[in-house]
């Protein structure tokens, strides 16, 4: 299947005098093999675009317009259907791989619990999928990371964990806010390359979401930047980075360092 195709998207937050739109009307393109990149300031709205998403927003949110994916607008459904979507077809990884993970549970109750729920496979299928997920975002040792549990990791391994939980299930789509920004530098460039390899092997649609344009520059294929909830660029990552069209892309730019602007 295909990707999102996100049209015409508002975001209300709050009602009546205090409401207050912080996302106004933005299009937006997440394709299947693509990286695309959702950059901005802090507050500028990236989150809060990826939530929608899964109908996932905070408590007095409200969506319209169209986030289209496998021929159905998210915005429309509801209850079991959206329950269906989530986790299963459209994945979501958060800046702190915890959010992702139950602190009671082994990782490998965590992955088949989810397999077994949104795809019916055995205990002994589910065990077998789990393992080969924790390969393929490369654990090491799965065999034995599959029993323990998620205080007995590092910061990257379990981000590369929460990671196995979002896609075990094998999803369309894959969002990911701010994945390395909680990371030591030093394990950053692995859980970047991974996301690389996975949109690449599996052919997943990937919304990066970083406050980096440096990450942004180093591995997305496309560029969208917000600002105050609007889209300001949306271009190739080479146009957006050797020639921006928008005035605060262009400072944002001229604010990296030399290496990160480089068009690998
Ligand atoms: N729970 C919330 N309730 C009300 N407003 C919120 C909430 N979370 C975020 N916001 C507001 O929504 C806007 C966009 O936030 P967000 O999407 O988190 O920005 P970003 O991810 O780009 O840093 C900000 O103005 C922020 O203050
Ligand atoms: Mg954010």
């Amino acid at each position: 299947m295909s990707g999102l195709t996100i049209r015409d998207l508002t975001v209300t937050m709050g009602t009546g005098q205090r409401s207050r739109q912080i996302i106004t009307g933005i299009d937006l393109d997440v394709p299947a093999g693509r990286i695309t990149g959702l950059a901005g300031e802090s507050g500028s709205g990236k989150t809060m675009t990826g939530l929608a998403t899964l109908g996932l927003l905070p408590a007095g949110g409200r969506a319209a317009g169209r986030i289209e994916y496998g021929g159905r607008n998210v915005l429309d459904l509801r209850g079991r259907e959206l329950n269906a979507l989530r986790g299963s077809r459209i994945a979501m990884v958060f800046q702190d791989p915890t959010a992702s993970l139950h602190p009671m549970l082994t990782i490998e109750r965590q992955l088949t619990d989810h397999l077994r729920r949104h795809r019916g496979l055995s205990k002994k299928d589910a065990v077998a999928r789990a393992r080969e997920t924790l390969e393929v975002v490369r654990v090491p040792d799965p065999e034995g990371a599959l029993r323990k549990y998620p205080h007995q990791f590092s910061g990257g391994q379990l981000q590369r964990i929460a990671i196995a939980i979002a896609i075990v299930c094998g999803p369309d789509v894959l969002i990911a806010d701010e994945p390395t920004t909680a990371l030591d530098v030093t394990v950053q460039a692995g859980i970047l390359r991974l996301l690389r390899s996975l949109c690449d092997e599996l052919d997943l649609a990937v919304l990066l979401v970083t406050h980096d344009l440096g990450v942004m520059s180093a591995l997305a294929d496309t560029i969208a930047v917000m600002r105050h909830g609007a889209i300001v660029e949306h271009g190739d990552r080479h146009q957006v980075i050797t020639a921006p069209a928008d005035a605060y892309t262009r400072a944002l730019i001229d604010a990296l360092p030399t290496a990160d602007r480089e068009d690998g």
